[in-house]
C-alpha cells in the first residue's frame, strides 16, 4: 500500500453502497473520470522520484482495476433492480407486439461482388470501371477482333443507330486500363454487359461480368492458374478440383477455360454438369501481343494474363439459384448456400 493512496476496500465499499444510477455515475466521475482521483494519481507519476515510479504505477493500476470492477458489479445489480421494478410496476407489457425488424438484405450479386473485390484488392488489384456504351475500338478492334471478322458474331452484339455498342464484355475496360496506366498493371473490372441472347434459365440479355487483367514482366500461365484457383477456393469455400482446357479467344494466346468440379454433384456427374462432373466457369489466357501493342505496350517487354467470369453464374452456384431471371426480378429466394 502506497502512502497517501486510498484503500481498495474503501473504493469497493463506496461503489457497493451507491443507491441508484445517479450515485453510481458520481462514483465513476470521482474515481475513474478524466478528472477523477485515479487519473490524477496517474498524472502525478511523472513527477514522482524515478525509483518509486514502478511501484506507484503498479499500485495505481490495482486501484483502477478495483474501481472499474466494483463499478461493473454495481451497474449490473442496479440495472437488474430497475428492470425488476419496471416489471413490478407493470411498465413492460409482455403481450405487446414486438418491435418490427427491418426487412431486406443485400442482393446476392452485391454480396459476392464485395467478396471478390475484397479478395483481389488484397492481392494488390484495383477496381477499374468504364462506360457501358462503348465504341467499336474498345469493345472489338483493340481486342484483336477485326471489323467484319466472324469472331464478332460470338458476342451477339446490340448496336445503337449510331453504331455505338452496349458493351458485350468488360474487356473494354481492360483496354482502357492499359491505355491509361503504366505497367505493372493489376485491375479487375466488374460490370454489366449486354448481349442479344434469348432469355431463359441460364441466359440473359444483360448480365454481370468480372474480368481481370495483370500486366508485368515474365507473366506465365502458372500465374493465371494460381490466381484463378485461389479465387475459386475462396468463393466456393472449399478446395474444388479445377482443370484447364484450351479455348480460343482472339485477345489471348494461349486461351484457356477453367472448369470447376460440379458443386451440385461433387464431380460424380449430374444433369447440371451434363454428366461431365465439371462446370465451365472462367475463360482466360495470356494477353495477345497484338492487344498489348494496340494499347501502346511493347510485347517484348510486357506480358499479361486476363480472365473474365460470367458473374451471375458464380452467384447462382454459390447461392443455389437455379434460374438467372430470379436475379433480376423481385422474387429472389435463396435456396441453399454452398
Ligand atoms: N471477354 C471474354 C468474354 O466475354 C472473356 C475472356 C476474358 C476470355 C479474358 C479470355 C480472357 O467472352
Amino acid at each position: 500500500m502506497q502512502a497517501g493512496f486510498p484503500e481498495v476496500s474503501t473504493i469497493v465499499q463506496e461503489a457497493a453502497s451507491c443507491g441508484d444510477h445517479a450515485a453510481l455515475e458520481e462514483f465513476r466521475l470521482r474515481w475513474l473520470g478524466k478528472k477523477g482521483e485515479i487519473t490524477t494519481l496517474l498524472k502525478s507519476l511523472g513527477t514522482a522520484p524515478p525509483e518509486e515510479r514502478a511501484a506507484r504505477g503498479a499500485a495505481i493500476h490495482v486501484l483502477k482495476e478495483a474501481a472499474q470492477s466494483a463499478w461493473d458489479t454495481r451497474k449490473v445489480e442496479l440495472d437488474q433492480a430497475a428492470e425488476d421494478a419496471a416489471l413490478h410496476a407493470g411498465w413492460v407489457d409482455v403481450t405487446a407486439p414486438s418491435m418490427a425488424r427491418p426487412l431486406g438484405r443485400l442482393h446476392p450479386i452485391t454480396l459476392l461482388l464485395e467478396e471478390v473485390i475484397d479478395h483481389f484488392t488484397g492481392l494488390g488489384f484495383e477496381v477499374a470501371s468504364g462506360p457501358e456504351i462503348e465504341d467499336e475500338f474498345h469493345n472489338f478492334d483493340a481486342l484483336n477482333i477485326p471489323k467484319d471478322h466472324p469472331a464478332r458474331d460470338v458476342w451477339d452484339t446490340f448496336y445503337t443507330d449510331r453504331r455505338e455498342i452496349p458493351r458485350t464484355h468488360t474487356s473494354s475496360v481492360q483496354i482502357r486500363a492499359m491505355q491509361t496506366r503504366k505497367p505493372p498493371i493489376r485491375v479487375i473490372s466488374p460490370g454489366r454487359v449486354f448481349r442479344n441472347e434469348t432469355i431463359d434459365a441460364t441466359h440473359h440479355a444483360s448480365f454481370n461480368q468480372v474480368e481481370g487483367l495483370l500486366v508485368d514482366r515474365h507473366v506465365t500461365v502458372a500465374h493465371l492458374k494460381h490466381t484463378l484457383e485461389t479465387l475459386v477456393h475462396k468463393l466456393m469455400g472449399r478446395r474444388l478440383e479445377t482443370r484447364f482446357r484450351p479455348a480460343f479467344y482472339p485477345f489471348v494466346e494461349p486461351g484457356l477455360d477453367l472448369d470447376v468440379q460440379c458443386v451440385f454433384c461433387s464431380g460424380v456427374g449430374c444433369s447440371i454438369c451434363k454428366g461431365s462432373g465439371y462446370i465451365e466457369l472462367i475463360p482466360g489466357g495470356l494477353v495477345h501481343p497484338k492487344v498489348l501493342a494496340s494499347c501502346g505496350l511493347d510485347p517484348d517487354e510486357w506480358q499479361g494474363f486476363a480472365f473474365g467470369m460470367g458473374f451471375d453464374r458464380m452467384v447462382m452456384m454459390r447461392y443455389g439459384i437455379d434460374d438467372i431471371r430470379r436475379l433480376y426480378d423481385g422474387r429472389l429466394q435463396l435456396v441453399r448456400q454452398f
